[in-house]
C-alpha cells in the first residue's frame, strides 16, 4: 500500500519535472521556433542573433521580418500592452507602436543564468509617440532564448517626461 503510494508520488513528480524542464529541442519544437533558428547555439551566435533581431526591430523597423526570423509562434509575452501570447499577437501590437515612435536603441546584450539559459536585453530610448499615447520613455526588454530562438518576453517602461534632479537621468 505504502509502496504503491510512494510509486505514484514518484511517478507524478517525474511527470511534473519533465513538463517543466523540457530539453532545448523539445521546447524549441513545442514553442514553434522558426527554422531560421536553432535549439543549440554558441554564446557568440546567440549574441549575433539578438543584435540582428533588435536592430531589425528598433533601428530598421522591419517588425514582421524580425519576428518571422527569430521568434517562436508560441511566444510567451508578459507585456501589459498585448491581449495574449503568440508571435502574431505581438506583431499586431508592435505594428501599431514601433512605426509611430522614435526607438533609439542604446544597448543590446545577452546574459546567461547559472543554468545556461540566455536572456537578451535591450535598453531603448522611446520618443515622439505622444500622438498615440506613448510617453517619452526608457524601455527595457528582456527576452528568454532557446538557442537562437526568442521564446518569452518581459518589459519595463518608465516615462522620462517632466524634470529630474539628475542631469544624466535615464540616458547618456
Ligand atoms: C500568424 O500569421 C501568419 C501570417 O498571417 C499565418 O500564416 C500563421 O498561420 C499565423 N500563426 C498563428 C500561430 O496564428
Ligand atoms: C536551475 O536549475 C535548478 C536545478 O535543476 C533549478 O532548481 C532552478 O530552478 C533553475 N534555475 C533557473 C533560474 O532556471
Amino acid at each position: 500500500m505504502h509502496l504503491y503510494a510512494l510509486a505514484a508520488i514518484l511517478l507524478s513528480t517525474l511527470c511534473l519535472t519533465s513538463a517543466y524542464a523540457l530539453s532545448p529541442e523539445d521546447e524549441f519544437t513545442a514553442a514553434g521556433c522558426p527554422d531560421t533558428t536553432s535549439p543549440y547555439a554558441s554564446h557568440s551566435d546567440q549574441l549575433a542573433a539578438w543584435e540582428d533581431f533588435t536592430s531589425m526591430l528598433y533601428n530598421e523597423k522591419r517588425i514582421t521580418e524580425a519576428f518571422d526570423k527569430y521568434v517562436a509562434a508560441g511566444y510567451i509575452n508578459h507585456s501589459p500592452l498585448v491581449p495574449g501570447n503568440g508571435a502574431n499577437t505581438t506583431i499586431a501590437e508592435l505594428s501599431q507602436i514601433v512605426p509611430n515612435v522614435n526607438s533609439d536603441l542604446q544597448r543590446a546584450y545577452v546574459g546567461w543564468d547559472r543554468n545556461g539559459t540566455a536572456f537578451g536585453t535591450a535598453h531603448t530610448k522611446v520618443t515622439g509617440g505622444g500622438a498615440i499615447g506613448i510617453p517619452d520613455s526608457a524601455l527595457v526588454d528582456i527576452i528568454r532564448m532557446v538557442g537562437t530562438c526568442l521564446v518569452e518576453h518581459w518589459d519595463v517602461e518608465q516615462s522620462t517626461e517632466g524634470s529630474h534632479p539628475n542631469p544624466i537621468a535615464f540616458f547618456f
